[in-house]
């Protein structure tokens, strides 16, 4: 079947605005925020269509067959068995990563993450009383290898007050896929420190090497399980972020009862539509999936052959997702590269400061063929002197 990911979607429709295309003047190349210019999967518009005529809209329930259809695309994509009761939906992963602070730490305790990192993960400490703590990934040791996780200072950075790191994996925004032994000795981090763990695996349906299969941090090990809260929702991987459905999975009980208790009163249910939309992604979304990674695979050739002519500006080939993290401390751009580009090449991306390396920018190439090739050149004028 063909899906049609070459033909731009007009997005600036004055009564329906997106944030990606209204936030900059319209003359600017918006490549900033996660979400692609794709139109969802066909089979999921039909079951959005058919759920609209009914006509009412009123409170819903998370019905059987959604958390039958997560059990059954987790064991066939992840090999992981997960049970109904399991999954606790809720309209967010941002959400979920405020309610986890909120459920299972006190104030003034640690919540630790690393950097670079997709911001909010910066914010949930202040924003819920707790403290941060941060720690940096090693940068690659040469341009265009792998951003690692630094173990040593990840431990430096954990204090007795330490009790949950909020952890990303794949990685946002470096699109890193963590290798095996990284994430062994992070396991052994979290069970020395007695930490909660919760992962953050928004973006594990879009790894981009071939053949390449997600692996839960909580399925990998087993014995943690127990301290573990897997965040996953079909938003990024079938573009339907605004209609907030997402799922928290926890297997152990005692956490379920008090992430759940802390959401009462404070967090709506999951959207009606968002978890229609949810049900149709995860049993006909498939052929869709494949096809989209095809198509982003090709992206990311073509953003790696226009960053190699770009001189002072690296980047590590994201093995997931359709965002890369590039370095431009060395483009002669200053310090905020991203303000310049917008300025100058017209193109919006998003500020590496906000995720806590200054220098540095994301680049989303989740659009079409067409708008990223005019997007690369606009940069080429500034970037390829
Ligand atoms: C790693 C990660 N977590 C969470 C989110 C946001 O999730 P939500 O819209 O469900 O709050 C994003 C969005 O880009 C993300 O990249």
């Amino acid at each position: 079947m063909q899906f049609d990911f070459a033909t731009p979607v007009a997005r600036q429709h004055p009564g329906w605005p997106s944030q990606k295309w209204q936030r900059y003047d319209e003359d600017v190349a918006p490549l900033w925020v996660a979400d692609m210019d794709f139109c969802s999967p066909p089979a999921v518009i039909e079951a959005l269509e058919a759920r609209v005529a009914h006509g009412v809209y009123g409170y819903g329930v998370v019905p059987d067959s959604l958390r039958a259809a997560l059990c059954a695309w987790s064991g066939e994509h992840y090999d992981w068995s997960i049970a109904p009761e399991w999954q606790h939906w809720l309209p967010g992963v941002v959400p979920a990563l405020h309610l986890a602070s909120l459920a299972f730490t006190a104030p003034g305790d640690g919540i630790l993450t690393v950097t670079p990192i997709y911001p909010p993960f910066l914010q949930v400490a202040e924003r819920t009383g707790r403290r941060a703590q941060t720690a940096a990934l090693a940068e690659p040791a040469a341009p265009g290898e792998p951003w690692r996780l630094d173990l040593d200072a990840l431990e430096a950075a954990i204090t007795p007050e330490t009790r949950l790191l909020l952890w990303c994996q794949p990685h946002n925004p470096t699109g890193r896929v963590w290798r095996a032994e990284e994430l062994k000795g992070l396991a052994a981090l979290v069970e020395r420190h007695d930490l909660l763990v919760v992962s953050d695996e928004l973006h594990c349906d879009l790894l981009l090497d071939e053949g390449a299969r997600h692996r839960p941090l909580a399925a990998r090990f087993p014995a943690l399980a127990k301290r573990i809260v897997t965040l996953w929702a079909p938003s990024k991987t079938f573009n339907l972020a605004g209609l907030t459905a997402a799922c928290a999975v926890i297997p152990d009980a005692s956490l379920r009862r008090r992430f759940a208790a802390a959401a009462k009163g404070l967090m709506p249910d999951a959207n009606v539509l968002g978890l229609v939309a949810a049900e149709a992604a995860y049993t006909q979304g498939e052929p869709w999936r494949q096809a989209l990674l095809e198509a982003l695979r090709g992206h990311r050739v073509r953003l790696a052959e226009a960053v190699a002519g770009w001189p002072g500006v690296a980047m590590s080939a994201p093995q997931s997702t359709y965002l890369a993290w590039l370095d431009l401390r060395h483009s002669g751009l200053g310090a905020s590269p991203q303000r310049v580009l917008l300025k100058e090449a017209r193109v919006a991306l998003s500020d590496g400061a906000d995720f806590g390396w200054p220098g540095f920018v994301r680049l989303n190439f989740g659009t079409t063929h067409a708008q990223l090739d005019e997007a690369l050149t606009r940069l080429d004028r500034v970037l390829a002197q």
